[in-house]
């Protein structure tokens, strides 16, 4: 191996019943650099990760991997013996001790200690050291709950690269974060590699690869399709080697038809349940035709999800205002209320919310409408599986069979579970919170192409996204939320991503 590699990958192999995850895998990173990985869901991206952090053993698939002139050769123990040898990964789930701060965090497991106890001015004062090497304004001594998910994932990071890493691995690293935050980190990862520690970096958000990344490997169904310096591909060049073929357009044609409208909001003020003296959303009206896509956007911790959450009768209290269906007043107060209102949710946090990760897809697709199949309390289990099918293939799910835990599948593909569940319930309002998040490029579309099949045929929906592109490209009307109010609804023609931004900053 040469000296300016750290790791040479050779035709890695490693299956799951039912699916090749990596087919021949082989490519090699050089020392120092910043290693993009793309593809598209289940291309084998995270199963490749586990396998260099040790999550999967030696004897759980074929091919040879060095790591710094060695064989990498993970046995028993093997993630603990991984971070030994300078691999660390960060996963896009936290894996942080809620109740503890960030300097005990950090230094779990290796206290600093002083005449056989810790010594924790020194464990605090390290911390505060780490965390400025990284200018990461963050005090040592929060407790890691207070924090925001995305200061939390920089503690993570900031715990990874305490210790000897030679290699981290960032799986989606700023699939959760604030466009703040993302700065943040594109500029610890650039200290990183100022300081000589390689990184791989998974993500699907192309401005972050072009940004950040010297080299691009691109992954398709388990196969490595080619790897690249990052200045040799383009926008296009890099999207088609991803899913195969040439995509011309982001964002389906489409032709609104707007009917009347279907939900109304009217002077709807909620009680923030943390703080009984904050409005988590004060005074929203606003309300949607029907075959309308009504973006919402905001800032993260605007109160975009709080004020849906609200609506749908499972947040905070209501002190004020009415939800008004096809003319009718609603008094929503559960999520079953509003689903037999004609609403239906798809939340943000598919993982804790969306999913029944131990469950079949088949089941996690059919169990809210199971009233569709049954008759005398019974099931009909052919017309489930068919129905169940039939979504599962109109979002292109990706799986073995749908009686696979939705727990086995890759990130993107369990969204698209979470949305054929949400289909087959054919709700009148459709609500999306931030439905393409950690989606890869060809399934955004996908998702986009039955948002626009879903209007024609009458649907409603609402769509919060943190991508201004993506409320631009598939609005009709876009409703700007600053600190839990509606500072307005622009016609999408009139809007772009400074007027949008100039309101949720709250400038106007
Ligand atoms: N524990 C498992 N059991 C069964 N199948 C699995 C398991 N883990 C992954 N797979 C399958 O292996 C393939 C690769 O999955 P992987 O998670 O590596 O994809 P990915 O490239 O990280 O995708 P994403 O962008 O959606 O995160 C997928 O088809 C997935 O369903
Ligand atoms: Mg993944």
């Amino acid at each position: 191996m040469q000296e300016n590699l750290i790791l040479d990958i050779q035709k890695i192999n490693k299956s799951f019943p039912g699916v090749r995850a990596l087919k021949d895998a082989t490519f090699s990173v050089q020392r120092g650099s910043v290693h993009g990985i793309c593809g598209e869901n289940g291309a084998g991206k995270s199963t490749l990760m586990k396998i260099l952090s040790g999550v999967y053993l030696k004897d759980e698939y074929t091919g040879v991997i060095q790591f710094d002139g060695k064989e990498l050769r993970l046995k028993e123990n093997a993630i603990h013996e991984a971070k030994e040898l300078g691999i660390d990964i960060v996963y896009q789930e936290l894996a942080l001790v809620p109740k503890m701060t960030v300097g005990e965090n950090i230094f779990l497991g290796k206290e600093p200690t002083h005449a056989g106890r810790i010594d924790w001015s020194s464990l605090y004062s390290r911390t505060q050291e780490i965390l400025q090497r990284y200018s990461l304004d963050i005090n040592p001594q929060a407790v890691i709950e207070t924090l925001s998910v995305g200061k939390q994932q920089l503690v993570e990071i900031a715990k990874a690269c305490a210790g000897k890493t030679k290699l981290l691995i960032l799986d989606e690293p700023t699939s959760a974060l604030s466009e703040k935050e993302i700065k943040i980190l594109m500029n610890t990862v650039k200290t990183l590699k100022s300081n000589g520690i390689t990184c791989i970096y998974i993500t699907h958000k192309l401005e972050e690869v072009f940004e950040i990344t010297d080299t691009v490997t691109i992954l398709r169904d388990g196969a490595v399709v080619t790897t690249k310096p990052t200045s040799e591909y383009t926008n296009e060049t890099l999207i088609s080697y991803m899913v195969g073929r040439e995509m011309t357009e982001r964002f389906p044609k489409r032709d609104p038809k707007l009917g009347d409208v279907v939900l109304r909001v009217e002077k709807f003020t909620v009680q923030d349940p943390h703080n009984p003296k904050k409005h988590s959303s004060h005074d929203a009206t606003f309300d949607v035709r029907k075959g309308e896509i009504f973006g919402i956007a905001g800032l993260m911790g605007s109160g975009r999800t709080e004020l849906i959450r609200a609506l749908y009768g499972e947040y905070g209290t209501k002190l004020s205002g009415n939800v008004f269906i096809n003319g009718k007043i609603k008094p929503i107060k559960s999520a079953q209320d509003a689903m037999k209102s004609g609403m239906f949710l798809v939340p943000e946090d598919r993982k804790t919310e969306g999913l029944i990760l131990q469950q079949s897809i088949l089941k996690n697709i059919t169990i809210p409408s199971l009233d569709i199949f049954s008759s005398f309390f019974r099931i009909d289990k052919y017309k489930e599986l068919k129905t169940a099918q039939t979504y599962a293939k109109k979002m292109a799910v990706k799986a073995p069979s749908l009686y696979v835990k939705a727990s086995t599948l890759s990130g993107g593909n369990q969204q698209k579970v979470v949305l054929a569940k949400a289909l087959l319930s054919d709700p009148q309002v459709l609500i999306l919170d931030d439905p393409t998040r950690g989606i890869d490029v060809g399934a955004k579309y996908e998702i986009y192409k039955q948002m626009v099949e879903l209007t024609n045929e009458g649907m409603s929906i609402i769509m919060i996204s943190s991508s201004l592109e993506e409320i631009l490209g598939m609005s009709d009307r876009i409703m700007v939320i600053s600190e839990g109010k509606v500072i307005t609804v622009l016609d999408s023609g009139e809007a772009n991503q400074e007027i949008i931004m100039h309101h949720a900053v709250g400038a106007s």
